[in-house]
């Protein structure tokens, strides 16, 4: 079943695949070229590595927490995603400071991202919980036709066929290449553990200095109870075409190490042992629980 993609509601491009309801080839192409500025700021994640979190988070710092600029607009439209238009945006009309976010992996980034010193802020999670996230995420998106059971969709994210590909790969391929950038990398877990600094760390990475009281505010803002109760920060404002809300919601648990409700020993071994060898070479920190 694995190699059928098509009932998965999957568009494989350059050989990464995408949520097909909404984006396409052409947009993709158009992507490509995009041109980028220097005051550009990318938020890169995998999928379900707290991207909309973090999208709160940036948005607020950059208006500084009066929530100026924040608060009539959707946090799609604060931080629009590259590869999913879904608000129909002109980009090259946008004022810089221009704030973006996208799951492409390093290699499908425009091309000219390569010629600028922009920023970007890597925002990641354990694999684990980023699976079982993206488990229940696939119960909300119409696209995804046929619905998998836990043990079928573990071998997807597995074996990289979901939207963004191999975890791994996405991982590796933004830390193997982060001497040629400005880029932050900052853990889902941390944000966590200490909501707080992580802001403080985001603001200074982006030479934004804010005072306590302003980022006691975006904490507030950010907080997971705060966000799944604002309506322009916990995207059911997106389409009803596009996802359903009575299977869940995009603010599910967020918390740290939900996968040891969930997965079985043996699943959990035969994860660790397909993921050793690939995690071996990222000298990166993976937090399993805090
Ligand atoms: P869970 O499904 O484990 O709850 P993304 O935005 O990349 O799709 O990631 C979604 C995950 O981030 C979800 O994880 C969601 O609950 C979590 N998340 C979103 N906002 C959060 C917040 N303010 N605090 C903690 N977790 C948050």
């Amino acid at each position: 079943c694995l190699n059928d993609t098509d009932d998965l509601g999957m568009l494989k491009y350059k050989g990464t695949y995408f949520i097909n309801d909404l984006t396409s080839v052409e947009w993709l192409d158009f992507i490509d070229n995009l041109e980028i500025r220097d005051s550009d700021v990318f938020l890169v994640t995998y999928p379900k590595s707290g991207t909309i979190w973090s999208q709160q988070i940036l948005s607020l710092i950059f208006n500084e927490g009066h929530l100026r600029g924040t608060e009539s607009i959707d946090n799609i439209n604060r931080v629009p995603w590259i590869e999913y238009n879904m608000c129909n945006m002109d980009f090259d009309t946008r004022p810089s400071p221009r704030l973006f976010s996208s799951h492409l992996p390093y290699y499908l980034m425009p091309k000219d991202f390569r010629n600028h010193r922009c920023k970007t802020i890597y925002v990641y999670r354990n694999p684990k919980d980023v699976m079982l996230s993206f488990y229940h995420f696939h119960k909300i998106l119409k696209g995804f036709k046929k619905q998998r059971s836990w043990e079928e969709f573990i071998d997807m994210f597995m074996s990289g066929k979901v939207f963004a590909g191999l975890w791994s790969d996405h991982v590796r391929g933004w830390y193997t290449n982060k001497k040629d950038l400005d880029i932050l990398f900052i853990t889902y877990e941390e944000m966590i553990k200490d909501l707080r600094s992580s802001v403080i760390k985001i603001s200074r990475f982006v030479d934004k200095m804010l005072n306590d009281e302003t980022v006691d505010i975006i904490v507030e803002k950010a907080t997971f109870q705060n966000m799944r109760h604002d309506p322009l920060a916990n995207y059911t404002f997106l389409s009803p075409n596009n996802f359903d809300f009575n299977k869940g919601s995009f603010l599910r648990k967020g918390t740290v190490g939900d996968w040891k409700n969930m997965m079985t020993v043996a699943q959990s071994e035969k994860f660790d042992q397909m993921f050793q060898d690939k995690l071996k070479v990222l000298p990166i920190k993976i937090f399993w629980d805090i």
